[in-house]
């Protein structure tokens, strides 16, 4: 058996040749045995197999033994393996040092990094829960303008809208309801890691309060889409609300077309706006909607109601000069004469006018009594329906109801509103008065008034047929015509001049 030491050294090239090995042509070292162990250098040039010239007394070196068999001595293999060990020790640690940092590197890199995740996704999160807040805040204030709106009711409105409508609000209100319950978002991590945290501990931090953030943002766009959809469709609903409404609208304009332009237009106005109204102003707008369309019908119920006025058949053309108007024979309440004056030139003790178209036989008829001394006063003239009213009821209250009627007609069955009539004085202290009856005006005017129009109405003893006791004072122009034709007849009375029936009451 070869001694191991003997055995030459025979120094295999390594796939992965360490740089500082010798190269195959350097390694190559003659055997021991064919070198002069004289001299031989000490050992260090063994391992490093620096070429070992040939000396004289060498022999030369067999091809095979060239091509580096090294033998080294058990000293040098030690020395070589532990070189290497150490080497590789060597690069170990660098390696563990290089990887070392830069894992450090990658920690505060990835510690960075989370960080501003985190922050970004607290933006976010932020964002988006303010996004949901106003959405919950904005669907309550709808559901309240909706129901608000639903309370607003009456003419004008489609009654088999109002469900639908409701139906959208209960909806609505169950999202509201379900979202004030708790939030069910996921607990956020506080990534408050102390100052001298390493980096490991501090990302994994900031990444898990950023993923936890970046969750509970999803959960709250849902959220926002939620109430948002809730609210789109309740929007829908008191849109459509609004549309039938104005149909409605419309319907009550084209029945009422007898209401006054002023309202109709109005309403109109209101009809036009009213589908394209904002939700936030739905029940202002019904209300103000509702308003008009209320106008509307008052006003036509008004222009359909009777026009309120006196007892009896109702006088067509109050206007005429000859309307006779009694206690069977009325005016409308609201007849006013188109031609009232206060007629110059003549005292007038109440200051109340009279129609113009009585003013110049009026004033022929002063100017005639004025030539015989007779001073013609007017006492009442025109009084309107509310006028007549007054002094009814005041009569009433003093005499009763009874009494009254025989001296003071009721309102719409006075001849005074068809500013006709006058009740005349000659201010010689019969104002009003029996007395009046032989008084020089009165005198005067029994018999002369005919010829300028003018007769007595109530005269003594009239009364079944007038409805009357005697009023000497109480004139009415029927015009010359009329009157001197009644004069010419011997007819007292308009009642039997036209052939009207008496009308000693109201009946
Ligand atoms: N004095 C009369 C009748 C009137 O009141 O009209
Ligand atoms: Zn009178």
């Amino acid at each position: 058996m070869t001694d191991p030491d003997d055995a030459p050294a025979e120094v295999v090239p390594s796939a992965f040749p360490h740089p500082l090995a010798p190269t195959e042509a350097t390694t190559q070292v003659m055997p021991t045995s064919a070198m002069p162990t004289t001299a031989l250098p000490a050992a260090p040039t063994e391992v490093l197999g620096a070429p070992i010239p040939p000396t004289a007394d060498a022999a030369p070196l067999r091809p095979r033994e060239r091509q580096g068999r090294l033998r080294l001595t058990k000293r040098g293999r030690i020395l070589l393996i532990a070189g290497i060990a150490i080497v590789v020790v060597l690069a170990l640690v660098a390696t563990l040092v290089i990887a070392n940092r830069l894992g450090e590197q990658a920690a505060a890199d990835e510690r960075a990094s989370a960080q501003t995740a985190a922050t970004k996704a607290e933006k976010a999160f932020d964002a988006a829960s303010a996004d949901a807040t106003d959405a919950a805040t904005g669907l309550a204030e709808l559901v309240a303008g909706a129901s608000s709106g639903l309370t607003v009711q009456g003419e004008g409105l489609d009654e088999t809208a109002r469900a639908p409508l409701q139906e959208a609000i209960d909806a609505a209100n169950t999202v509201a309801t379900d979202d004030a319950e708790p939030s069910g978002l996921a607990e956020v991590p506080d990534a408050d890691v102390a100052p001298g945290a390493d980096d490991r501990t501090a990302a994994a931090a900031f990444r898990a309060r950023a993923d936890a953030l970046e969750k509970n943002t999803g959960a709250e766009k849902k959220r926002a889409a939620r109430l948002g959809d809730a609210a789109g469709a309740l929007g829908d609903a008191m849109t459509a609300y609004l549309t039938s409404a104005a149909a409605s609208g419309a319907a009550v304009l084209a029945d009422r077309g007898d209401a006054s332009d002023d309202v109709k237009a109005a309403l109109q106005t209101q009809l036009d706006a009213l589908p394209g109204t904002d939700p936030t102003g739905f029940a202002e707008a019904l209300t103000n909607y509702r308003t008009a369309v209320d106008a509307v019908i008052a006003s036509s119920d008004q222009a359909r109601a009777p026009t309120p006025g006196g007892s009896g058949v109702r006088i067509t053309d109050p206007t005429s000069i000859t309307a006779v108007v009694n206690k069977r024979r009325g005016l409308p309440g609201n007849y006013v004469p188109p031609d009232l004056v206060i007629p110059d030139g003549i005292p007038n003790n109440n200051g109340q006018p009279v129609r113009q178209v009585i003013v110049p036989d009026l004033k022929a008829m002063q100017a005639a009594m004025a030539a015989e001394g007779i001073t013609l006063r007017i006492g009442s003239a025109y009084r309107s329906f509310d006028d007549q009213r007054i002094i009814y009821n005041r009569y009433v209250a003093k005499d009763g109801v009874a009494e009254a009627d025989t001296y003071s007609a009721r309102p719409g069955n006075s001849e005074h509103q068809t500013g006709l009539v006058m009740d005349l004085d000659d201010g010689t202290g019969c104002n009003l008065s029996l007395c009046f009856a032989n008084a020089p005006g009165g005198k005067w005017l029994a018999a002369n008034s005919w010829k300028y129009g003018f007769i007595l109405r109530y005269g003594d003893g009239w009364q079944p047929i007038v409805g009357y006791r005697f009023e000497p004072w109480h004139y009415r122009y029927v015009g010359v015509d009329v009157a001197t034709d009644m004069h010419n007849k011997g007819i007292r009375t308009l009642e039997e001049y036209y052939g009207l029936p008496a009308a000693p009451d109201y009946g």
